[in-house]
């Protein structure tokens, strides 16, 4: 189980004793939230006190989190999925209070999710659903690249309010890191293979370009993100440019970042090349 994930501004973390009074003031008793969700409101702090306990319980067993701000670690949401079949995953609701709504926050937790479910957990296929009239949440699905898959009509438990249901999904794969927009993000990676150097397990693997990682930025290997450095034909400690393609391995879990200075450009078969050293050993495909 994954316990908590970090993204720009954001803590995804398992609910605490301490986040009762922020979580009920902020959340569970705003019926406006809940208006446009599944779940009941909660009036009283008492009833808040024991929707804390259910809550913890639910979330040891699941991929479900109360979303913290990383500065203060104060609730301002939860948000969560679950596979519902092998390789498919399911957001299982995603709210942001009032007061921090419009900020991006929403469209942060939902990467999270997704990342989590795509990255760490093997998912290739994420589901996300909303009220048909909720624009709001249909902007922050699209938003991270969700496609339209259709409507049907529903009926919610707690008081048999009918409602048009709006689904989306989203696939791993090619379209995915496309569209997450890794390829164009600028990276400072930390070289720890520069150019020139040799595997220090497979000695007769010279580095013929600069290797490294991208600290904070894990990898689909639990290990932080392999970057391949092109267009430095020098050794380096550190560098700063643009990712300009994605290597996702087909045989392997990590995918591998290929970055350059911003003035260089480089064709499929260039960057082919200048990976092959490494990337003959495995099956890929070049995302960009
Ligand atoms: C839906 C919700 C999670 C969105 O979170 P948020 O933090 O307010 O949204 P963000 O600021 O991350 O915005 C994400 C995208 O949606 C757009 N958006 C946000 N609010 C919008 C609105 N009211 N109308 C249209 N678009 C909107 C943003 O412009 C942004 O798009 P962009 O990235 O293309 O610019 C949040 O509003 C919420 O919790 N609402 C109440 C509960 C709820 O409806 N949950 C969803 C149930 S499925």
């Amino acid at each position: 189980m994954i316990e908590r994930i970090e993204t720009e501004r954001l803590i995804l973390r398992k609910a605490e004793d301490r986040d009762l009074d922020l979580i009920w003031e902020r959340v569970w008793r705003q019926e406006e939230l809940a208006d446009m969700m599944l779940w009941t409101p909660t009036p009283t702090r008492g009833e808040a006190i024991e929707r804390l306990e259910r809550t913890k319980a639910y979330q040891r067993d699941n991929c479900a989190y109360f979303i913290c701000l990383k500065a203060t670690d104060e609730p301002i949401g939860f948000g969560g999925c679950r596979e519902i079949a092998p390789g498919d995953w399911d957001e299982t609701g995603l709210c942001i209070a009032k007061a921090w709504q419009g900020l991006g926050y929403g469209k942060e937790s939902l990467r999270a999710l997704v990342e989590l479910a795509f990255r760490e957990l093997g998912g290739r296929r994420f589901r996300a659903s909303c009220f048909h009239e909720n624009a709001a949440s249909a902007a922050t699905i699209r938003s991270c690249g969700f496609v339209y898959a259709g409507s049907g009509t529903e009926t919610r438990e707690r008081d048999g309010y009918p409602y048009l249901c709006d689904r989306f999904v989203l696939d791993a794969g090619p379209e995915y890191a496309r569209r997450s927009g890794v390829t164009g993000r600028t990276v400072t990676v930390t070289v720890d293979r520069p150019l020139g150097s040799r595997h220090p397990e497979h000695a007769d693997l010279l580095y013929p370009v600069n290797y490294g990682f991208v600290p904070g930025v894990p990898g689909g290997d639990g290990e932080e993100q392999d970057v391949y450095i092109l267009g430095v034909d020098r050794p380096l400690a550190s560098f700063t440019g643009r990712v300009i393609a994605v290597i996702r391995r087909l045989d392997d879990a990590e995918d591998k970042w290929v970055a350059a200075p911003e003035t260089c450009a480089f064709t499929p078969e260039a960057i082919r090349a200048a990976v092959d050293f490494q990337e003959r050993f495995f099956r890929s495909e070049l995302i960009f």
